[in-house]
């Protein structure tokens, strides 16, 4: 079947068409229709079935018969440690780890966080909570002790799983006193926390409250899937958004079984038994869709890395694992490979390994430049498939869909619209706009299954922030275009989020913290081009009147306060001070235009402006920091 063929007829019967998809998943009772539109905008998916996660993903291989397959191949060039655990182990040890929460008192919709570094248990963790109806919230552990505690109030987890420590290329990331911040900071307190304790740091055990990993297991009754309704949250996960405060994106059970199952071999192209690798961390939406819940439900193996595309211990690593591990399908973010170019522009490290194994190469999480693409193809001699989503969708909303139709790749563009996505680019007033040009990009409703149904307890803010600019629609929050054969263009956000390194960031949440610093009056950040991280982000700030303290001091304590209060994947090391920022006359600031001067783009003087001579200001900062050049 062509690609045409397939996204029309999903556009000539969605319902049909998931229904279809659905047969896939083993249920324990089949939904009786697809598609719940009764509370419209806010839509549901196979909300009266009852099914099991975890079942799909783990049990119902090994009933199959597969018990003795790998599932989850563990790879740390930094422990230098191998492991491989299959689906029957697999099973038993998340039956067991469920059955110690359950004892603890963790019920069906019951939270748990999960904060833990790239290790197996990581996601037996996850598939544990699935397995008793619990909904987990895994946070990235390059967040800092605050933003824990954040989601620590929002989620109120009856327990957090975590482990002593993550390990990060030439520093211990010591988890535990990070956890222990976070709890004190919390106005919520789990019952207990469960500690994993790994070799390269034992924690402190904090009585009464903290319990051993192994031992809570030890004698626990191993715990049986538990039928949940097709509808019940499967787990949720922060993301960043305008402000501070993130945003918890809930998935539905069932819509994320029947859509992670569809998009395995109809855009991956892998079939079950087979390995697929995506090279990223549990705490973000490709972890729990593509290193969890998608290669386990369709019975890959999958691949959990604990590295670095560089350095642990060279630009080679990543063609050490596909050729060892005979990985089929391998997914990463284009900072990845920008990070391995630069180490080996001329691939030579990549001639030392066999790749025949690999089919396709996918790339999503930020724009893919050209440049990277090309690069890969040629070194790696297959398919390099740059896909657009967001934590929102859950998975692509634009791709090539390799196990349909392997369609011409465009450099800089995720190629088409999959099925479930009817795609538009629209004006401020909601019209489409012509072929070619830029608007903004939005998904005619309802959006399809596995993707967000709503925020957690925030209702109100999930059509605020997705369904009120434009009726009728979801508003993705980025800008791009269509050309004439339909493929889409994705060229930044509308919003103040911005992409370092594949991370999701708000600049929002960053001015915040800048702000509480004592000396600073007045703040912005933005997002400024970065050849390897795509973006960096860079700070401004206006001190107090009377502020007499030397600038660099300041600076220096900014970007300590944004490391300690949001985590060092902010990446947050460029700041400078300014006597004003620019604004227009109404007072808002304009950060577009200051992007434009530092990524040395020409820009129209904004009409509004309140006094043009502050750009001058911003341009010599910006070039005391490296950035920018004259604009015209
Ligand atoms: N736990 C604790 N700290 C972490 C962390 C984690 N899981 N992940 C990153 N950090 C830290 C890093 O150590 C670094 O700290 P430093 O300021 O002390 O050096 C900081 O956060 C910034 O990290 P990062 O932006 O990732 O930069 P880097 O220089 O360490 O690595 C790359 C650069 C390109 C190699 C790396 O960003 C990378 O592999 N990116 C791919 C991202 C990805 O897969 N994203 C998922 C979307 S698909
Ligand atoms: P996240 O929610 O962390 O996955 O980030 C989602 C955002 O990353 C999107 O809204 C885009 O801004 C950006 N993004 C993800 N994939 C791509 C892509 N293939 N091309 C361009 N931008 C992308």
């Amino acid at each position: 079947m062509s690609y045409q063929t397939l996204y029309a007829a999903w556009k000539a019967d969605p319902e049909a068409f998931w229904m279809q998809a659905a047969e896939a998943i083993d249920w324990v009772e089949k939904p009786t229709r697809a598609l719940f539109d009764d509370k419209a905008p806010l839509y549901e998916w196979f909300a009266d079935a009852k099914v099991n996660t975890c079942y799909n993903a783990v049990d119902r291989h090994v009933e199959a018969g597969r018990g003795d397959q790998t599932a989850i191949i563990y790879d740390s060039p930094v422990t230098h440690t191998k492991q491989e655990i299959t689906f029957s182990e697999l099973r038993d040890r998340v039956a067991q780890l469920a059955g110690a929460l359950r004892a603890r008192g963790v019920e069906k919709g019951d939270r748990v966080i999960i904060y833990m570094p790239m290790v197996p248990e990581a996601l037996e963790a996850m598939l544990a909570c699935g397995r008793i109806g619990a909904i987990h919230s895994v946070v990235f552990g390059g967040f800092a002790a605050n933003e824990l505690a954040v989601r620590i109030d929002d989620a109120t987890p009856k327990c957090i799983l975590a482990a002593s420590c993550g390990i990060e290329p030439g520093r211990v990331v010591h988890y535990k006193p990070l956890l222990d911040g976070a709890i004190e900071q919390a106005a919520h307190k789990p019952d207990f926390c469960v500690i994993l304790q790994r070799e390269q740091e034992v924690a402190d055990l904090e009585e009464g409250r903290d319990l051993d990993w192994h031992g809570f297991q030890f004698g626990a009754e191993p715990a049986e899937c538990v039928p949940v309704e097709g509808n019940h949250p499967s787990y949720i996960l922060y993301t960043s958004g305008t402000t501070g405060q993130p945003k918890g994106v809930i998935r539905h059970t069932a819509g994320q079984l029947v859509a992670l199952n569809w998009t395995m071999k109809n855009i991956y192209n892998v079939d079950p038994g087979e390995v697929f690798w995506a090279a990223s961390d549990v705490g973000w939406v490709v972890g729990h869709s593509y290193i969890c819940y998608a290669p386990l439900i369709h019975g890959n193996t999958t691949v959990v890395f604990e590295g670095k595309p560089v350095g642990t211990p060279d630009a080679g690593t990543f063609w050490r694992v596909i050729s060892e591990h005979k990985v089929r399908s391998f997914f990463t973010a284009p900072t990845a490979f920008r990070a391995v170019k630069r180490e080996d522009p001329d691939g030579t490290l990549v001639k030392q390994y066999d790749l025949s194994g690999l089919r396709a190469v996918f790339l999503a999480g930020e724009r893919a430049d050209p440049d990277t693409i090309t690069w890969a193809q040629t070194h790696l001699g297959v398919p390099v498939i740059d896909h657009w989503w967001q934590t929102e969708t859950g998975f692509a909303i634009a791709a090539n869909p390799l196990g349909v139709e392997e369609l011409p790749v465009k450099l800089g563009s995720p190629s088409v619209p999959m099925p479930g996505y009817d795609v538009q680019i629209l004006d401020e007033g909601g019209h489409p706009m012509p072929v070619g040009e830029l608007g903004a990009i939005a998904v005619k409703l309802p959006l399809p299954p596995g993707t967000l149904p709503t925020l957690w307890n925030a209702e109100a803010r999930f059509k605020s922030s997705y369904l009120e600019h434009f009726p009728g629609y979801y508003e993705t929050g980025d800008a791009g275009m269509v050309d004439a054969d339909g493929y889409l263009y994705i060229m930044a956000r509308t919003d103040d989020v911005i992409n370092v390194a594949g991370h999701r960031l708000s600049t929002g949440a960053m001015e915040e913290v800048l702000a509480s610093h004592p000396d600073v009056a007045e703040c912005a950040v933005i997002g400024v081009a970065d050849a390897l991280k795509g973006q960096l982000p860079v700070g401004f700030l206006c001190l107090n009147a009377g502020c007499a303290r030397e600038e660099a001091e300041i600076v220096r304590e900014c970007v300590a306060l944004v490391r300690e209060k949001i985590g060092p994947v902010a990446a947050f090391k460029l700041a400078a001070v300014v006597d004003r920022l620019p604004k227009t006359r109404s007072g808002k600031i304009l950060r577009a235009t200051m992007v434009k001067i530092a990524d040395g783009e020409s820009f129209k003087m904004p009409a509004t402006i309140d006094d043009p001579v502050i750009l001058e200001e911003i341009a010599v900062a910006l070039a005391r920091l490296g950035y920018g050049k004259k604009a015209s």
